[in-house]
């Protein structure tokens, strides 16, 4: 069979500890299936009580619990028992976030869950390679540094990938013996849930893992003012990051933040114009178009114009939009009605502003936020479909003639998240990614990903580094030591 049967069971309460409660209110939010438009379950709606106790969990958990003492490779052997159990579960959670984001089913199959899986195993094999150094300094003294966690890790999260974001605060909070409050995302709680389920299940102790679902303005900035929370992690709006940052100001918190994009996908006449025309096709309506990274700005030149906007819109109307659950379906529902009324309202803006709409355009069906997958050719730089991100299956094509004039108006933007570059010339790809503002750059690929390699923004795009290296950056904070050696 084609289509799986949606997943029966959920978990809809608010973790602290290792206690599933109700909220504090009593109150409850629906979560809706976005293909349907259907309730598929009411869920326990935190605010500032909860949060509260969260923070009272995880300050426990972090100063006295068995984590606090817990040795670093004992850490990473939990967090890897954790990826098994992902891994063993893979099946129903992908179910679960089909349903609950619309995304295909063959995309959470084998995209979203063994990108998590790597993650968690990837963060589980540094836990015990946290090193400080000894540091030579003037005197008779010994000097070393020890990279101690950060205590209380505030993260809220998206709804477009919320297991796999989920899996990104995870992974570096943990490996470093932080403890954590999460907030998913209001529209896309139960995942989010299950994996804490199953992180008790792993045996990661008590408090070390809290989760509130709840809202933004309530549950979200109740974390983000909490005095005795250490840090946020923040992916989500730009305009939400401002909103946080103001807001942290006052207990000077450490803030990481992953925000939005308008990536300049950039098509050079001298490509292998089969790998730019798929990659221009998944670089932009993957996951509905609801990436940070979408390639939302394609630059095409000149010279192969016409046949490459002919070939991608043929692509475009090849996709199979319809019931996330089916293995067939390669573009699901947008995750909301918000979203769906905000795409609408770009498409009437790009067709009033003169672009020319070459295929989709509407809404697909009158049940679930279906969007048709939508080309817009003679887009220009200053269009609002070229300037702000539509989070939707709505590609724009701007044509350009020489490579300075692509590299000045690839960097137009308060953006700076992501990159490519499709060409055969090794000296203008390398030029390209020198001269772009962003913090990755692809050449001849799009929207690869690995749990070793550093992402993140530039500008607007973002503060601090995910992944990799480098995210183990913003979970220690470094401590000198000196010693009198007499
Ligand atoms: P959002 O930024 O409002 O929500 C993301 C998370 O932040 C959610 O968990 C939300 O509850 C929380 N949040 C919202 N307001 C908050 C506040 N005042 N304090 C603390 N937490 C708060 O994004 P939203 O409204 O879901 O989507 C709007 C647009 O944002 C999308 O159309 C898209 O353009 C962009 N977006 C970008 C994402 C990315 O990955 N860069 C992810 C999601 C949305
Ligand atoms: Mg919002």
């Amino acid at each position: 069979m084609a289509t799986i049967a949606a997943p029966t069971t959920y978990q809809t309460k608010i973790l602290i500890g290792d206690q599933w409660r109700d909220a504090v209110s009593g109150k409850t939010f629906p979560t809706v299936n976005p293909a349907t438009e259907e309730v598929i379950a009411d869920v326990a709606e935190g605010d500032a009580a909860d949060i509260d106790l969260a923070v009272k969990a995880a300050r426990e958990a972090f100063t006295s619990g068995p984590w606090a003492k817990m040795d670093a490779r004992d850490r990473g052997a939990l967090l890897m028992k954790l990826a098994d159990l992902i891994e063993a579960n893979l099946e129903e959670l992908a179910a679960l976030e089909s349903l609950d984001n619309g995304k295909p089913i063959r995309d959470s199959r084998a995209a979203d869950l063994p990108l998590v899986v790597d993650c968690l195993r990837y963060y589980a094999g540094w836990a015990d390679k946290i090193h400080g150094q000894t540091i030579p300094i003037r005197g008779n003294y010994f000097c070393y540094t020890r990279r101690e966690p950060v205590g209380v890790c505030g993260q809220i999260i998206p709804w477009n990938f919320p297991m796999l974001m989920a899996a990104w605060k995870w992974g570096p909070a943990l490996a470093t013996g932080n403890t954590i409050v999460m907030k998913p995302a209001e529209q896309t709680p139960l995942t989010c849930l299950r994996m804490a389920e199953l992180a008790l299940e792993a045996g990661i102790p008590p408090g070390v893992i809290n989760v509130v679902p709840g809202y933004g303005p309530t549950a979200g900035a109740a974390l983000v003012a909490h005095p005795d929370v250490d840090k946020i992690a923040f992916t989500g709006e730009h305009h939400t990051g401002k909103i946080i940052m103001r807001n942290a100001a006052e207990t000077l918190k450490r803030l990481t933040f992953e925000l939005g994009g308008k990536s300049p996908n950039i098509v050079f006449a001298d490509a292998d114009l089969d790998a730019a025309v798929a990659g221009a096709e998944f670089g932009l309506f993957f996951n509905q178009g609801q990436c940070c990274c979408a390639g939302s700005r394609l630059f095409v030149e000149d010279s192969v114009h016409d046949e490459f906007v002919e070939r991608v819109v043929e692509r475009a109307k090849s996709r199979v939009v319809g019931n996330p659950l089916d293995s067939n379906t390669t573009q699901g529902p947008q995750v909301d009605q918000a979203q769906l009324d905000k795409i609408l309202g770009f498409i009437e803006k790009g067709k009033a502003q003169g672009a020319r709409c070459l295929t989709g355009g509407t809404r697909a069906g009158d049940q679930g936020y279906f969007v048709e997958p939508t080309v817009f050719d003679s887009v220009t730089d200053e269009m609002d479909i070229a300037l702000h991100e539509i989070f939707g299956p709505v590609m724009n094509i701007l044509r350009f003639r020489d490579l300075d004039e692509v590299i000045e108006r690839s960097n137009r933007t308060i953006f700076g998240l992501a990159a490519a570059v499709w060409t055969s010339d090794v000296t203008k790809a390398h030029r390209i990614a020198g001269a772009v503002r962003a913090g990755t750059v692809w050449i001849n690929c799009y929207d690869v990903f690995d749990a070793a390699a550093p992402f993140g923004g530039f500008k607007f795009s973002g503060m601090g580094r995910e992944l990799g290296e480098a995210g183990l950056q913003a979970y220690t904070e470094p401590k000198t030591v000196t010693m009198n050696l007499g």
